[in-house]
């Protein structure tokens, strides 16, 4: 049976290389994200390649409202998901807690945090209710380990984590499962995005050290969603080889 799989932030990184995963496997499969045209290039080119059924939605996974409205559509056209990736999110600036713009701690909040957890309560019922379903949700070692400069963000994927676990025991009487996936340096647009399209501060968070690749993590996400039945995943830590903790990284002078 072919598997359908909604995945928000599908339009960059770790959510685009799972999404192209998932496509390889000719799943039906909704991609969510704000630039939909990206989506649906992306969309079209994968359903020239497999022939699967590819869905493209413009989501903002801050807006409540907007949420609501999709997901409905999605659950009535496309059904509750086999696969739900909680993907989108974002991280701004590394500053002290005390310097933060405000507005940089909302939308870490707002999208890393509420969005997830707006989707998540959206599609949830639907999944009980098929008493069938995996969500997955990208945590990542920022919400393990803190670091300076990095406040916000550790502690919106600490949160993450906790929702996971805690979504985990509320639904124990079903087959849904949760997973979270966290990954360490993945090397993404992620950093141009922190740091407001500064790709020379950007390039020195990989800078002497072999990062992740998106496609290790799109890896591990397949590899979770895919286990037989009985089998439940709850966590995965990916590390890049030379990184220890969140921010204890070997690097090599270039
Ligand atoms: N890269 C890393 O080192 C790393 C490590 C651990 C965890 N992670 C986590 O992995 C996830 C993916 O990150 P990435 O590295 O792939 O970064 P990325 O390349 O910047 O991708 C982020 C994705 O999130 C989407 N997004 C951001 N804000 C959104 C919003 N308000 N509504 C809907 N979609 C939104 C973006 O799409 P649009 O801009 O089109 O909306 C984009 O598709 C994030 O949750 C991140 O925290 C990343």
């Amino acid at each position: 049976m072919t598997m359908k799989v909604v995945i928000t932030g599908a339009s960059s990184g770790i959510g685009k290389a799972t999404a192209a995963r998932f496509a390889a496997r000719r799943c039906e499969l909704v991609l969510l994200a704000r630039r939909d045209t990206v989506l649906t290039e992306e969309a079209q080119a994968w359903t020239r390649a497999y022939g699967n059924p590819i869905h493209v939605r413009a989501l903002d996974v801050r807006d409540r409202a907007a949420v609501e409205s999709v997901v409905g559509e999605v659950i009535r056209s496309v059904g509750a998901p086999d696969v739900l990736v909680n993907n989108a999110g974002l991280a701004r600036e590394t500053l002290p807690y005390q310097d933060n713009d405000w507005a940089d701690i909302e939308e870490m909040i707002d999208t890393n945090i509420k969005g997830l957890a707006s989707v998540t309560r959206a599609f949830l019922p639907a999944m009980v209710a098929r008493n069938a379903g995996h969500i997955i949700n990208l945590g990542s070692t920022a919400g393990q380990f803190a670091y300076g400069g990095g406040a916000v963000y550790c502690a919106t994927k600490a949160a993450v984590k906790m929702l996971s676990d805690g979504i985990r025991i509320d639904t124990i009487a079903t087959d849904i499962k949760v997973t979270t996936v966290m990954p360490g340096l993945v090397e993404t647009p992620f950093s141009e995005v922190r740091f407001r399209g500064d790709r020379a501060r950007a390039a020195k968070v990989y800078a002497g050290v072999e990062a992740l690749t998106a496609d290790d993590i799109a890896e591990v996400i397949e590899f979770v969603a895919t286990r037989p039945r009985r089998v439940q995943i709850t966590d995965m830590t990916i590390m890049a080889n030379q990184q220890a903790t969140g921010f204890t990284i070997h690097r090599t002078e270039d």
